[in-house]
């Protein structure tokens, strides 16, 4: 892969950010320090993932903290409205310091494909020194290099309506985890369900080919990785848009068991997965091939037909239910997740009934739940009636329980038993512990009998307790969480 940084043209783009490298080193004999606080979803983590190799290709260096930071980057998300405020609340708080001389600040990312929110930061939030879209990371040497050359100037730096290139060909990556590689197969959304934002911000589907995915996990395999993380927001219509443009390539099932053939993979995982799109050929290849997650993350959204409907999500709960009987065959104990929303406008006591229900029929093993959050630009956001929220909220709070108990009841099946987890590292919150996910994604703490002390596992060694496959016998059960006992280490 040629990494385009590297041409003369951009060689000579990058230069001020080279000189200012220099200069600060030269000044505080360090390099640069640089911050990213990322908002949204793994496609957000990733673009930021990129940008860290950017900056790190140019002498820069993460630090933990934004107090510390030469540099600081925001890579925002507005699929929900606390998302917006907790962005707003950050890039606020740093006025003050930017008064004194303070750090470059940049803002990137979906709310910036946004009109509503760039003229906020341009009315309200002047000190933010320049704006980029949404996986537009190719251009932020460019931003930074016109940024020093006009620094001080009151008006952010504004280039979302530059070009990009959804795949930013050959772009450096800092993967933030070196065990669990996360890997874009595709972005944007064609779906338009109508309450929400991504498709108005990622673009229409854009599929990445098949040998460019299979070159980039073949070499995060040989770096180290044993998970991989396919990302799109609709990994099902996976090459859709390359065979509508009369070219060939393979589907979501064939890209996925081809993955999972590869030297050197432990596990393959994949998200989002729509249930309109989730053919018989991935049903049973999620059933062949033992290194696909026995886990699938559907979004559900409503159990209400006419709901489904009106949030233009093209299928049924009957199709839905259908759907999940078929995977459970295919793969037997396989876990289902899924993502509700309640109370989009118009939604009536039945309705939400009828969400409950299929709730229990699915007997879902977790679920990320929602309150409907209107987002300018969208229909449904047209028809919100905010006088409803203490129904709302009262809905909510009885689906949540609903879904607790069946969560609990989920992990219980795992009390006793003895089940592989795939460790992440030392838990946050207590370094004695590790952490770590079941191939069905379930969330372990893990107790290591003979390693006990924080002594064993912090202080640096958590790289190599990341990415190994632990036996674990499972001793607690909660709604959110496991606890067991590592019985190989
Ligand atoms: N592409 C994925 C996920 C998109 S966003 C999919 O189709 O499933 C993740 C989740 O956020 C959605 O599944 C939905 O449950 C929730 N969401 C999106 N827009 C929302 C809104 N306006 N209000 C509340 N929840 C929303
Ligand atoms: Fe949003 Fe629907 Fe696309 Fe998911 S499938 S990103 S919910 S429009
Ligand atoms: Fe948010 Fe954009 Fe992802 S809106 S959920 S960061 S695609």
């Amino acid at each position: 892969m040629t990494n385009p940084l590297l041409s003369e043209e951009n060689f000579e783009k990058t230069r001020p950010i080279r000189l200012w490298a220099a200069e600060l080193k030269r000044r505080f004999g360090r390099p640069p320090a640089y911050f990213i606080r990322t908002f949204g979803c793994q496609q957000n983590d990733h673009d930021s993932e990129i940008a860290a190799g950017l900056l790190e290709d140019q002498g820069f260096q993460a630090v933990a903290s934004p107090d510390n930071a030469d540099l600081i980057l925001f890579n925002t998300c507005s699929v929900r409205e606390n998302a917006d405020d907790r962005f707003f609340g950050h890039v606020g708080s740093l006025k003050p310091v930017k008064k004194k001389e303070g750090p470059i600040i940049g803002v990137l990312g979906c709310m910036m494909e946004q009109a509503v929110h760039r003229d906020r930061i341009y009315s309200s939030f002047s000190h933010v020194d320049f704006i980029l879209g949404a996986g537009a990371m190719e251009l932020l040497p460019q931003a930074l290099s016109q940024v020093l050359f006009e620094y001080g100037s009151k008006e952010p730096l504004d280039l979302t309506d530059q070009e990009k290139d959804a795949f930013g060909p050959g772009l450096p990556v800092r993967r933030s985890q070196h065990h669990r590689a996360l890997l874009t197969i595709m972005t944007g959304c064609n779906n338009y369900c109508s309450y929400c934002i991504v498709p108005y911000t990622r673009g229409r589907e854009e599929s990445r080919s098949y040998d460019l995915i299979m070159e980039e996990a073949r070499s995060v395999l040989d770096q180290g990785a044993v998970e991989l993380m396919l990302l799109g927001q609709n990994v099902n219509s996976y090459g859709n848009d390359i065979r509508k443009r009369g070219e060939k390539s393979p589907d979501f099932a064939k890209l996925l068991a081809d993955i999972s053939q590869l030297p050197g993979l432990g596990l393959v995982r994949y998200m989002t997965s729509h249930p309109k799109d989730l053919s018989d050929d991935l049903i049973q290849a999620i059933g062949c091939y033992p290194q696909i997650e026995p886990h699938i993350h559907l979004p559900l959204q409503s159990g209400s037909d006419n709901i489904l409907a009106r949030m233009n999500r093209r299928y049924t709960a009957a199709h839905y239910l259908n759907l999940i009987e078929k995977l459970r065959a295919s793969r037997p104990g396989m876990t289902i997740t899924t993502d509700l929303i309640v109370g989009y406008p118009g939604e009536s006591q039945a309705d939400f009934e009828d969400t409950l229900r299929v709730m229990e029929a699915a007997r879902f093993d977790a679920a990320f739940t929602f309150i409907y959050s209107p987002r300018v630009g969208t229909p449904a956001a047209r028809i919100y009636d905010p006088s409803e929220s203490p129904l709302i909220q009262k809905r909510f709070e009885e689906l949540v329980k609903l879904q607790n108990e069946m969560s609990l009841d989920s992990n219980r099946q795992l009390l006793g038993r003895t089940v592989k987890v795939l460790i992440d590292g030392p838990s946050r919150k207590d370094p004695a512990i590790l952490s770590g996910r079941t191939l069905d994604d379930r969330l372990v703490n893990v107790t290591c009998p003979d390693r006990t002390s924080s002594h064993d596992l912090s202080g640096g060694s958590d790289q190599c307790q990341a990415g190994l496959f632990l036996s674990v016998r499972i001793d607690e059960a909660g709604s959110f969480s496991l606890k067991g006992t590592a019985l190989d280490l």
